[in-house]
């Protein structure tokens, strides 16, 4: 069995090493063949993050292609993925940990002032503000996925009131759910914090918008780690300028890394960090994208199967 592999913005090497290491003993007869333009056999599986367009060129044989990442907005619209595959996400791999710890630590830091205590700082001033409870701070997640139901549950049990909102219904224990389209507003109207953790399809581009955040009560805050095309950006500086939002956390924009110019760097109430929120954990990912490949071998099904369609 030959895997072709190819990893954009990564140190390619040790991630080939680190899927033949998961390989190991588990598929001893897979050979790792790390793609490059003349370096192209056939394949039987494709383990990829953003490949060029000629890494799929010729590729008859592929059964699975493996996203190396939750997010498949950069290869869902590529026209060299051979359609009729199967395409397979990561479904958490330990980023879901790492959501809930970044998303934990939005909610306290906004909730308790420390974005205020930290401006009052700057200017050497002794400020106490009112306290608030957490009870009192209402946060929303859009996209109750698996990151997204994930933190969620965890923030609910923190004793934050969570609101949660996807597009088809859910229950959750302790998560009060809203769906589709014609509930967004009744779900934006009650939060102090929106977090964005919906997947970037033809239908979520530009949802963090003037109409959508201007639904949001005055002083809520913004938390956007799912794609940088969710946000319309000269719509968040608005909203910052009138005082009708307090702050945002962003960790990801639609070029990253994110350019020097940006006014979002030098913006007191914003803060930004370097797509970190979850990052792709190299022996998770890989032992996760080999427990796949062996049950694909084996006629069975997999978690994190990609509807075309849908686009997540
Ligand atoms: P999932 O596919 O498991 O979940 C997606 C959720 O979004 C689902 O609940 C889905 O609803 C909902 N959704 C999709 N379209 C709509 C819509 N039109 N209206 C309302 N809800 C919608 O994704 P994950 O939780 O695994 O990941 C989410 C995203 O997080 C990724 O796509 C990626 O962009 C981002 N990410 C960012 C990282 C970072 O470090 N910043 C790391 C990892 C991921 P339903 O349940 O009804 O289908
Ligand atoms: C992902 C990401 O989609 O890292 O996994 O953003």
């Amino acid at each position: 069995m030959k895997i072709l592999f190819f990893a954009n913005e990564l140190d390619a090497k040790p991630w080939a090493d680190a899927l033949r290491s998961a390989l190991g003993s588990v598929l001893p007869e897979a050979d790792v063949c790390e793609w490059s333009e003349g370096n192209a056999p056939q394949c039987d599986y494709a383990v990829c993050w953003k490949p060029p367009a000629a890494f799929f060129a010729g590729q008859q044989n592929l059964k699975a292609i493996f996203n190396l990442g939750a997010g498949v907005d950069a290869i869902i619209h590529d026209g060299n993925v051979p359609t009729g595959v199967p395409m397979v996400r990561l479904d958490d791999a330990g980023m879901a940990a790492q959501m809930e710890e970044y998303m934990a630590w939005c909610a306290l830091h906004f909730c308790r002032g420390f974005d205020a205590y930290a401006r009052e700082q700057a200017e050497g001033r002794w400020t106490r503000f009112e306290p608030r409870a957490r009870s009192e701070f209402a946060v929303g997640v859009m996209g109750l996925g698996v990151l997204g139901g994930r933190v969620a549950t965890y923030l609910s049990r923190m004793g934050f009131p969570v609101l949660g909102w996807s597009r088809t219904q859910k229950t959750m224990d302790g998560v009060d759910c809203f769906a589709g389209d014609e509930e967004l507003p009744d779900f934006l109207g009650g939060l102090n914090m929106l977090v964005c953790m919906l997947p970037l399809t033809e239908t979520t581009r530009g949802i963090l918008n003037l109409e959508h955040l201007s639904c949001l009560p005055k002083g809520a805050y913004l938390v956007n780690v799912a794609r940088g095309d969710h946000l319309v950006e000269a719509d968040l500086l608005t909203l910052l300028d009138s005082g009708h939002l307090a702050g945002a956390a962003l960790d990801v924009f639609p070029v990253e890394p994110l350019p020097a110019e940006s006014p979002l760097w030098r913006r007191p109430k914003v803060i930004v960090t370097p797509h970190i929120s979850a990052r792709t954990l190299m022996a998770e990912a890989m032992q996760q994208i080999v427990g796949k490949i062996r049950a694909l071998q084996n006629g069975e099904g997999v978690a994190g199967l990609v509807d075309r369609r849908l686009g997540y």
